[in-house]
């Protein structure tokens, strides 16, 4: 079979993670694949910045909307992050010129995923996101595909990794939670602007995606309770730890008989429970269903190779499919079910 071209637009941490991946594992995933799969081209701001790999073989684009339109790609990959300027215009100029696209931005897919879903839809190409929520955790894939059929009661999670380290740190050590958000900085975990981690944006879109998946519900990332962690102190930490519990902040979306509720906030979870366990970066996703009953995916949330790694999955997934393969409605559609939040008066 003819060789998969991609197109990487971003180069950051996720970007050079995965051209890495690309590059180094390139054998294997020819022989996973059954064909190969090359970067024919490549958009970032800064050409000569020194990545450690040599990407010189590929076409360079200042713009990535142009390469969305011109390149000779099969696949737009978008790494570009945030949910307006270039991100969603690319992303946007790919789907209508008929390319499949990966993406690991939850903040363009909570905001406008139903209305890129639309045009893929209509296109026949692929939009795939598994990067775009708890990193490298295969949760969409295992909802899409092998969760097919069961009906969702509940799913709930650990979903920023920035988070779940500060808070795991602050519990572990007693140090201050400026100085975690540094390390997690530092560590490539945590936002280009941290306060989409630390007030719990970042969970409420990743939450928004699972809560389309999980109910068949349009994306409803506005109709989310949200509170983050910025006002927890080591007062909190400690005296949760003499009740038996831990400070986790978790993105929950459930069946109520008022409707579907989204909400995310700091929670006292026991000390002795499964999701108390998963420390430093890790997330963890429970989904509760009718048929399988529960389950509980934990992994490396945040991060170049782990997010690297989801995104990878999509490109093969591409390489594989057949032309005009749908998932099915990306997005759910109705959203009469959706419970809106709204604040006490
Ligand atoms: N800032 C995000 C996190 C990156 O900390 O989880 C992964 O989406």
């Amino acid at each position: 079979a003819e060789a998969l071209r991609v197109g990487i637009a971003g180069l950051g941490t996720v970007g050079a993670s995965v051209a890495r991946v690309l590059r180094d594992k390139a054998a294997e995933l020819t022989r996973q694949c059954g064909r190969d799969i090359i970067v024919s081209a490549i958009s970032a701001r800064d050409r000569k910045r020194e990545r450690g790999i040599d990407l010189s073989s590929a076409n360079w684009f200042d713009d990535p909307v142009k390469m969305a339109q011109t390149a000779e790609i099969d696949v737009f990959v978008e790494l570009i992050g945030g949910d307006e300027g270039s991100a969603r215009a690319s992303v946007k100029a790919a789907l209508e010129a008929g390319r499949h696209v990966v993406t690991a931005n939850k903040a363009l897919l909570a905001k406008h995923g139903v209305a890129l879903a639309e045009i893929a839809e209509k296109k026949g190409v692929l939009l795939n996101y598994e990067a775009a929520v708890a990193g490298g955790i295969p949760v969409i894939k295992t909802m899409r595909e092998a969760m097919a059929g069961n009906s969702v009661t509940r799913v709930f999670g650990i979903l920023n990794g920035t988070c779940n380290y500060i808070l795991t740190r602050m519990e572990a050590e007693g140090v201050s939670f400026d100085v975690v958000l540094k390390d997690a900085q530092r560590l490539g975990y945590a936002e280009a602007d941290p306060t989409f981690d630390i007030e719990g944006h970042d969970t409420a879109h990743k939450l928004s995606i699972l809560t389309s998946l999980a109910f068949g519900t349009k994306i409803a990332a506005n109709d989310i309770y949200m509170e983050g962690i910025s006002n927890i102190t080591q007062a909190d930490i400690r005296a949760a730890g003499d009740l038996g519990y831990r400070i986790k902040l978790l993105g929950v979306a459930q069946r109520t008989e008022s409707g579907i509720e989204q909400r995310v906030h700091p929670t006292m979870v026991p000390t002795a429970s499964v999701i108390a366990q998963v420390h430093g970066v890790t997330n963890a996703v429970a989904i509760e269903t009718d048929i399988l009953g529960e389950l509980l995916l934990s992994g490396p949330g945040a991060g170049g190779n782990a997010t690297a790694s989801a995104v990878i999955g999509d490109i093969a997934d591409i390489a594989k499919s057949r032309p005009g393969f749908q998932h099915g409605p990306v997005f759910g559609r109705p959203a009469k079910e959706l419970r809106p939040y709204k604040k006490a008066q």
